[in-house]
């Protein structure tokens, strides 16, 4: 059911022709909503505004939504909405068990990309924004009713396991007793050994002909240097409660054995061209080429993504493609896009979008990076966020400051600020729901019956009421335009609005069905805040 507002909305449009734009009163005496619609029409019409306002208000029939609406100042109409229309909608979202998420008539099927760390190195803040950020879309969407499917684009492939394979042979490293710190560590010192050496640099470019080839040996070890960086993020996904499984992870490698027939496809469709010894594509309004191989004959991180493209389409199925990565990628997806598309691969039913993200700052407002200039691991960002809070509230911290801005804005890491329990913080609105918790809970002691919502006579109960009320649209919002902060700002306001209600409206002082309808309102506002944390990913503890 649309929400109380754009009920009411349709209604004002189909008597004035035109959209009310209603706007929050500025006071409770003025009613729930206002609209200027009879003074823009009034110019149209060359008539007096409060004329134009009268009429409307005369043939519009809402008395089953508001009061009787006033015509106000140079002739606003001011609008209330009916208490117990308020109430009723209040209770049946408590009895909804989508929390008043409307599910989608149309279910899509939604590929998400994201997180997608590299093999053999450990997972850094960009990679924590993708994950986060990544599992939010996630959990809107299937919240939606529609079906994800999560693809985790590993880097699994590629020139560095030449490298990193003879590097281990060269010092007869056991690849089952390392770990993916370790493994980072053997990239260094890979890395370090094929600048300083000309023959190891060549016998690494021959251990990526002999990986390519299906060499047996090279495949195990490259098998063994996957697997335990899965392991390895496996560990960090599981420390960062989101929803990444084993079948998530779709990495470069699986789309390996296509891209042979992608090129000729392209090639043979007088798409693909040769360009100095490289097949590229060039697209229109893009200055550099797509390459599809390089002029060694490699293939390298365009054409897989071309390849990821068409599979998810023919194979997966996807209505609609979202790439959570960060905007440093902007050029290379909008040119992915354009390609497929010109190829017929990715066909105009299709949505696709790259949803770019900013930097995470340190203190000093410049890239974080550790002392010795490196990336900052993210378990050391974790780790560094539970030194301020508990584990699962420092966890609501970083997700929250990662989601609470428009994500291509840079945000600074600031472990005090972002754990405090007062201000625009997750660890807020957890204490916000730990609260609504222990009065449900000493309102249940006390034999006290919770709703259902029937007195609503108070503005603040009106305001909580109405803006609970509006749960379904903030979520509708955030699953079309993959905006989080607008949810995180719903959120806020929600713990806010309560916060007035508490301190106005006596809830356990109160008696007979305004204590139970008090009650019923601290319900519904524990149940959207639950729901609300758990889709940003955070856990609603019910006590803090
Ligand atoms: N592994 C890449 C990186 O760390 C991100 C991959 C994103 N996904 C994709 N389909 N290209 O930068």
């Amino acid at each position: 059911m649309p929400s109380l507002p754009s009920q009411l909305a349709a209604r004002i449009e189909a008597v004035a022709g035109v959209d009310p734009e209603l706007r929050p009163a500025t006071k409770p005496q003025f009613g729930h909503f206002q609209s200027n619609v009879a003074l823009r029409l009034a110019k149209a019409e060359g008539r007096p505004p409060r004329e134009v306002a009268a009429d409307i208000v005369a043939r519009l029939d809402i008395d089953d939504l508001c009061e009787t609406p006033d015509v106000a100042g140079p002739g606003f109409i001011n609008l209330r909405l009916r208490s117990d229309v308020l109430a009723a909608a209040v209770n049946a979202q408590l009895a909804d068990e989508h929390a008043g998420i409307a599910q989608a008539q149309t279910p899509q099927r939604v590929v998400i990309d994201y997180s997608a760390p590299n093999a053999a190195k450990q997972m850094h803040v960009g990679h924590l924004r993708s994950t986060i950020i990544g599992d939010c879309f996630h959990r809107v969407l299937a919240a939606k009713g529609h079906t994800v499917i999560a693809q985790n684009h590993i880097g699994d492939w590629g020139r560095q396991f030449g490298m990193l394979i003879e590097q281990a042979l060269d010092e007869g490293l056991d690849l089952d007793a390392l770990d993916l710190a370790g493994a980072e560590e053997l990239y260094q010192r890979a890395n370090a050994h094929i600048k300083a050496d000309d023959d190891f640099a060549a016998r690494s470019r021959d251990r990526v002909v002999a990986l390519q080839a299906g060499d047996e040996t090279t495949g195990r070890m490259w098998d063994k240097l996957v697997g335990l960086s899965k392991n390895g993020f496996n560990q960090t996904y599981a420390r960062m409660n989101v929803r990444l499984t084993d079948a998530d992870y779709a990495g470069e490698s699986i789309y390996n054995e296509m891209l042979p027939q992608v090129c000729a496809d392209l090639e043979e469709r007088g798409i693909a061209v040769h360009d100095q010894g490289a097949l590229v594509v060039f697209v229109d309004g893009f200055d550099a080429p797509a390459i599809l191989r390089n002029s060694q004959g490699g293939y390298g991180y365009d054409v897989t993504d071309v390849a990821a493209v068409r599979y998810r389409v023919d194979e997966l199925g996807a209505d609609r493609l979202i790439y959570v990565v960060g905007s440093e990628q902007t050029y290379h997806f909008n040119l992915i896009f354009a390609l497929t598309r010109q190829a017929g691969y990715l066909p105009e039913r299709v949505e696709a979008r790259h949803v770019g993200y900013g930097m995470v700052l340190g203190p000093d407002g410049k890239k974080f990076s550790t002392r010795e200039g490196t990336a900052v691991h993210l378990d050391d960002l974790l780790d560094e966020a539970e030194q301020h809070a508990a584990p699962q509230i420092a966890l609501a911290a970083i997700k929250y400051a990662d989601l609470s801005n428009a994500l291509q804005k840079d945000y600074v890491f600031d472990p005090e600020r972002m754990t405090a329990t007062t201000g625009d913080t997750g660890p807020y609105l957890q204490y916000a729901h730990a609260r609504v918790c222990q009065i449900l809970r000493r309102a249940e002691a006390e034999g006290h019956r919770t709703g259902p919502v029937t007195v609503i006579d108070e503005p603040a109960e009106q305001e909580l009421a109405l803006w609970l009320t509006r749960f379904g649209e903030a979520v509708d919002e955030v699953a079309a335009e993959l905006t989080p902060h607008k949810l995180c700002t719903y959120l806020f306001e929600l713990a806010t609005k309560y916060s007035v209600f508490y301190e106005k409206c006596p809830v356990l002082r109160s008696e007979g069905q305004v204590l139970s309808s008090r009650l019923g309102l601290c319900a519904a506002t524990r149940q959207v805040l639950a729901a609300g944390l758990d889709l940003l990913g955070m856990a609603a503890p019910e006590r803090m």
